[in-house]
């Protein structure tokens, strides 16, 4: 299948503007009812009427439509192709859930509204809580951190605070492995404690021997994904968890990675002291481009007084956004957090329930695991391959791709991009030399898992017979091979129209 993205070379609104085209057509105001009230015009006041028309394009419907649905289609998106980028869970997003959080009378509820006049929502909102409890383990839930980072740097904060009330100050070193996400070291570090690397295992994790010889007095905590973003169920957990308590640390549990263990097995049961959950990941939104999300913060009894505020609490009148939290570490959203991600999120759990989602893991741990069966092995090498199964997603490297052919993670990701099937993640985790790391979650089917497959080694055979055409691409999509040094650093990045023209003008 040939595939071709919208390109962008088309007219912007404002070079289509013709004077006098409209897109609309108002009705002429009834006689009858301008004998009545008056001339509609005047009953503005004059300080607040234009003294000229407001300088915006003037174009028919149609020329609107069309260029707002071009702009999308230069977009991926899921509803699109397969997107297995890696770590971030971008499964199908149910419809239904879709439906239900854009319904009028939710979404043009106004924060300010009076709580009598929005228990629905608030009813809504006190159950997730319930249901994420049961889900991960835990007591008490937040559901104010707006995304998984939010959340991790709120988890650091209860941890600070907490330790102080415990008159354990002095503790000021967080321990994070070297395959975390860079939002575990980043939010600790904001936090104010030192970040202490763990260097994985040949098995490619934390093992207990390693924790041992970092922990220490100065331990506040450790920040722990399960499954790792190596895709690798972290089997010492136990002995690490326990180490961890005997020091008087805090366990944190980074379960951005929840999708692999929904009826599994439990962070709170595992002992861990606070979690999150990316909702907009495991629990289904569209999140693709930085937003938006949730990151819903979970604790045990002993640390539920230090939640962010407001809690949902119920009494006998009913729901109420309770800010009667007595060591809180304060606001951290405003509002009530993103209450659309998590309306869906309530909405995803109840139509799927609790086999439901046992089998969303199950499902996404199999496609993971076939699609890396289907791959290449003489391409793209599996490190720290011991024997154990990945769960939901897997990390290979292209190293032996590159040494063979110069072609390397980066270039295999731009040039699937042809194929309208979304790259892996690239150079992530960082341990891993040319990363890619591939999430294809439980809503593929094998047809789309072996197609995707089927695209992936048939960029690592071209990569030997004509890797020009592999550097070149991609070639069918709006934007081709962007210069990434020039897209990353703010002195050199073009952020306006005439910029751009004026480039193009000095190119030919
Ligand atoms: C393992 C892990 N931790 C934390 C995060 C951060 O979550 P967010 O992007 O919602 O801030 C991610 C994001 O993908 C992740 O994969």
């Amino acid at each position: 299948m040939v595939y071709r993205q919208a390109t962008w070379d088309e007219p912007l609104l404002k070079e289509l503007s013709k004077k006098g085209r409209r897109g609309y057509s108002l009705p002429r105001i009834d006689e009858k009812i301008k004998s009545k009230v008056g001339d509609p015009l005047k009953l503005v006041p004059n300080s607040m009427l234009r003294n000229s028309p407001p300088s915006l394009p003037e174009l028919s419907e149609p020329q609107i439509v069309r260029h707002f649905t071009r702009l999308s289609q230069m977009n991926f998106a899921i509803d699109i192709g397969m997107y297995p980028l890696g770590s971030c869970t971008m499964k199908y997003n149910p419809k239904v859930s879709q439906r239900i959080a854009r319904n009028p009378r939710i979404a043009n509820l106004h924060p300010y509204q009076d709580e009598s006049t929005i228990q629905g929502t608030l009813e809504l909102l006190h159950d997730l809580e319930r249901m994420l409890c049961e889900i991960t383990g835990m007591d008490r839930f937040s559901l104010c951190p707006a995304a998984g980072a939010q959340g991790e740097y709120v988890g650091a904060l209860i941890t600070k605070n907490y330790l102080r009330d415990q008159g354990l100050g002095e503790k000021d070193e967080m321990l994070v492995p070297d395959s975390a996400h860079g939002t575990n070291p980043s939010s600790a570090a904001m936090a104010g404690f030192k970040v202490v690397k763990i260097p994985s295992s040949e098995e490619g994790i934390v093992t207990a021997e390693a924790a041992k010889k970092l922990i220490s007095k100065k331990t506040a905590g450790m920040m722990l994904t399960v499954p790792n973003t190596l895709g690798i169920f972290e089997r010492e957990i136990v002995e690490v968890t326990k180490m961890v308590h005997e020091a008087r640390g805090i366990m944190y549990y980074d379960g951005a990675n929840m999708n692999a263990l929904l009826g599994f097995v439990r962070p709170g049961d595992m002992d861990f002291d606070i979690v999150h959950i990316n909702v907009h990941k495991t629990f289904a939104t569209p999140h693709g481009g930085g937003g938006p999300g949730a990151g819903p913060v979970g604790v045990k009894d002993r640390l539920k007084d230090y939640l962010p505020v407001p809690l949902v609490s119920k009494s006998e009148l009913g729901y109420k956004l309770d800010y009667s939290v007595s060591k809180s570490i304060g606001y951290i959203k405003s509002f009530y957090g993103n209450t659309a991600v998590l309306l869906r999120a309530y909405c995803y759990i109840m139509s799927l329930g609790k086999d439901g989602l046992k089998i969303v893991s199950e499902q996404a741990i199999l496609s993971s695991n076939y699609l890396l069966k289907l791959l290449d092995r003489e391409a793209y090498f599996t490190p720290y391959s011991t024997g154990h199964p990945r769960m939901h997603e897997f990390v290979v490297s292209a190293s032996p791709l590159k040494k063979k052919t110069g072609i390397n993670a980066g270039d295999v990701a731009k040039a699937i991009l042809d194929y309208g099937m979304h790259s892996p993640t690239t150079y992530f985790p960082l341990i891993v030399p040319e990363a890619l790391m591939a999430e294809p979650t439980e809503t593929e089917t094998m047809e789309s898992l072996e197609a995707y497959a089927s695209n992936v080694n048939r960029i690592s055979k071209l990569a030997s017979e004509n890797p020009k055409d592999i550097t070149d691409s991609p070639k069918n999509t709006s934007v081709g091979r962007l210069d990434e040094y020039r897209a990353s650093y703010p002195s050199t990045m073009i952020l306006n129209w005439n910029e751009i023209g004026k480039e193009m003008a000095e190119a030919d």
